[in-house]
């Protein structure tokens, strides 16, 4: 059967990015980054990021199609992230596909930016089995999810009560004197550091965090155990071991995102896990979460590294798979909604 060509629009925080897809095949995937004019603020200023939206997005939409060899009348739907993010990033992105739908007369779908985070996996592994666990990690977001169908049903099992897991890589970063974003260079550093050099704590994993937060992340307390240490060790005027707080910092976070995301799975009865969003791209979390997973007969799916931070592509394939199973477009006044679950 003929598949539809589906653009996906993604404009939710520092990336600006379209992905033209057809099935799970990817066609294109155009991506833009404001991310360096944010690095000297230590993270994302929404004005900055909503300006540099609408200077990408017309050329994004064109190197997509130019990448894809297809012309925008070709294009069956268009998919766009509705939220959640950055309110006037998400406008951006929303207005712009609006208009092509209109102007192209096709039907526009405003989907989920954290389900297109899972629903990506598909262009790299095929089909997503259901129900299928979701372990995803960015900058904004640490949550555990079941996904009993990717379309329209996802239920939260998890999430952070504070920092998100790259936030908190993010923080620690700067207060090591380290660059923007923090988690590619904390994972360099922790390289050739000592993971169990300094034990920081794992949060809401004593028995009684257990009750209430069973599936819950804290990253805030680790933080603040980070900031301690190093300012100690300043006191007393000693060098700061960088590798070291890096390498023990981070065994700490994937440490207990590994933990609960394969504890979920077992409870649950559920052998797939997906990771995704940006922290996916961190190197011990790949490796950790392959050894725990494959000692409990897991099946673990992590898209490649450009796929797993924000990416038009995981919007058109999400886009893709709401087609295909039937649902029906949303009308052209929906809103971009910054705080959708
Ligand atoms: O998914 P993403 O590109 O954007 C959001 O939706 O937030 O995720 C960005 C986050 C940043 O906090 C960045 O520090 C983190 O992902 N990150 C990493 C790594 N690469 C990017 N964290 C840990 N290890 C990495 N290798
Ligand atoms: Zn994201």
């Amino acid at each position: 059967a003929h598949q539809p060509l589906v653009l996906g629009i993604e404009s939710s925080c520092d990336e600006t990015g379209v992905g033209i897809v057809r099935g799970h095949t990817l066609l294109a995937d155009a991506v833009a980054s404001s991310m360096e004019q944010h690095a000297p603020y230590g993270g994302v200023v929404p004005e900055i990021a909503s300006r540099a939206h609408l200077e990408s997005i017309v050329p994004m939409i064109e190197l997509a199609c130019e990448r894809a060899s297809v012309k925008l009348h070709d294009v069956d739907a268009i998919a766009v992230t509705s939220g959640p993010g950055l309110a006037g990033a998400l406008m951006v992105g929303v207005g712009a596909a609006k208009a092509l739908a209109f102007a192209l007369d096709k039907p526009i779908y405003g989907v989920n930016h954290l389900a297109g985070h899972v629903a990506v996996d598909q262009l790299e592994h095929g089909a997503l089995p259901e129900p299928t666990l979701a372990l995803l990690v960015s900058g904004g977001h640490s949550n555990l999810l079941r996904v009993n169908d990717i379309s329209s049903d996802i239920v939260s099992l998890g999430a952070t009560i504070d920092d998100a897991a790259g936030e908190a890589y993010d923080k620690v970063a700067r207060l090591l004197g380290l660059s923007y974003p923090g988690g590619p260079v904390i994972d360099a550093a922790a390289a050739s550091g000592n993971s169990v050099a300094i034990d920081f704590p794992r949060g809401l994993t004593s028995r009684k965090d257990l009750e209430r937060h069973r599936f819950d992340f804290s990253f805030s307390g680790l933080k603040t155990a980070v900031a301690r240490w190093v300012e100690a060790r300043q006191r007393a005027g000693e060098d700061v071991p960088i590798n070291d707080v890096a390498a023990s910092f981070q065994e700490a976070v994937v440490d207990v995102l590994t933990r609960k995301a394969i504890d979920a799975c077992v409870e649950s009865g559920i052998e797939h896990l997906v990771i995704s969003g940006g922290v996916a791209a961190n190197s011990r979390l790949r490796v950790l979460a392959e050894e725990r997973a494959s000692a409990k007969g897991i099946e673990l799916r992590v898209p490649k590294r450009s796929l797993c931070t924000d990416n038009g592509a995981m919007i058109a394939a999400l886009g893709s798979e709401i087609v295909a199973r039937g649902h029906g477009p949303s009308s052209l006044d929906f809103p971009a909604d910054s705080s959708q679950p």
